[in-house]
């Protein structure tokens, strides 16, 4: 198994950690267009290997695309990250060239790969590399719900003091902290669902936190986050090259399901060897569906930048 991570900044070298440690690759390539970086912490991590006891060779390289060749699963997480005060689609103008120009880099190397798009506005750079690659749908997906839903059973655990592992959450919709919807009603803690246990009050609050969250962070840290970015990419790697059939809400190109066509946007899918394999529908209620219809009518909106863009 090949890996390749394109962009070897916070989130690619975290998601590139991970991915080593999980031994999910014999070979995995870091590529960045800044010269040295990816050389730099590709090495790093190799030299990690008898530490962390795993056997993954990794390399890096500046913007050399054949080094990535016969890759099976590429992870791009190249673009610039957000500020304090930003969002998501502000960063459109500058990720929507790097992610176009990424896409044909690595569909002329590796033509089979699955692309991970972590780099954000996430749902409209998942929709513009599905456009761009000519590739079955199947094989493009975006990251964010995982991140989202990561951070909303976060926030679930600490206020009913549970085991992260003992709960079931998700969050469907645009990638955004205006678009994501944390599904609480179908929250549950070992199987009895989340709102008997807490007060609307509180669910209310854990909703609005998660929805913010990666502002939150940004806040703290002057840029965006990337453990748990890195991580959430890093899962979606092992449920595809592990063929898990694991289901996680990722953003995928939607041809009518959940009422939505020509637009990738965060749904429950089935994750496995051939990418996104099948969606699951959670039969939202009315006010779900309306909620999760204004998320797409946003996130359509920013795709129609891109016609003014690339
Ligand atoms: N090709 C390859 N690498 C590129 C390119 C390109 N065309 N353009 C930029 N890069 C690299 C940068 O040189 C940098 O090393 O992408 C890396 C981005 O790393 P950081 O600036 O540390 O940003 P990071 O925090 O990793 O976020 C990357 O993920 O979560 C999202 O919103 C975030 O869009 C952002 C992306």
């Amino acid at each position: 198994m090949k890996i390749t991570v394109v962009g070897a900044g916070a989130v690619g070298a975290t998601c590139a950690d991970n991915i080593a440690r999980k031994e999910l690759a014999s070979e995995l390539v870091l590529i960045d267009i800044k010269e040295g970086i990816a050389e730099g912490k590709a090495l790093d991590l190799q030299q990690t290997a008898s530490l962390l006891e795993f056997d993954t060779r990794i390399t890096g390289t500046t913007n050399d695309y054949a080094k990535t060749a016969g890759s099976d699963v590429v992870v791009i997480t190249s673009g610039v990250p957000r500020k304090p005060g930003m969002t998501r689609e502000e960063l459109i103008g500058v990720n929507a060239g790097i992610v176009k120009s990424v896409t044909e880099n690595i569909l002329k190397h590796s033509p089979n790969a699955i692309i991970i798009v972590i780099a954000n506005p996430m749902d409209t750079m998942t929709y513009l590399a599905y456009k761009n690659a000519g590739i079955p749908k199947n094989r493009i997906i975006g990251m964010g719900g995982m991140l989202d839903c990561a951070r909303f059973k976060s926030y679930l655990s600490s206020e009913l003091k549970c085991s992260l592992n003992d709960l079931h959450a998700v969050v469907i919709g645009g990638h955004g902290d205006t678009t994501m919807i944390p599904l609480i009603r179908m929250a549950t803690l070992n199987s009895k669902p989340v709102p008997e246990l807490i007060s609307e009050e509180k669910q209310k609050q854990i909703v609005a936190d998660t929805m913010v969250g990666g502002a939150t962070l940004t806040k703290f840290l002057g840029t965006s986050a990337w453990y748990a970015p890195g991580a959430a990419g890093a899962l979606l790697v092992e449920a595809i090259v592990r063929d898990q059939k694991k289901v996680f809400p990722c953003c995928v190109y939607l041809d009518g399901e959940y009422g939505q066509k020509d637009i990738c946007i965060g749904v429950p899918v089935v994750i496995g060897k051939n990418g996104w394999e099948k969606i699951i529908d959670y039969n939202l209620t009315s006010d779900e569906q309306t909620l999760f219809n204004n998320s797409a009518d946003a996130v359509r909106s920013m795709n129609s930048v891109l016609e003014t863009l690339v």
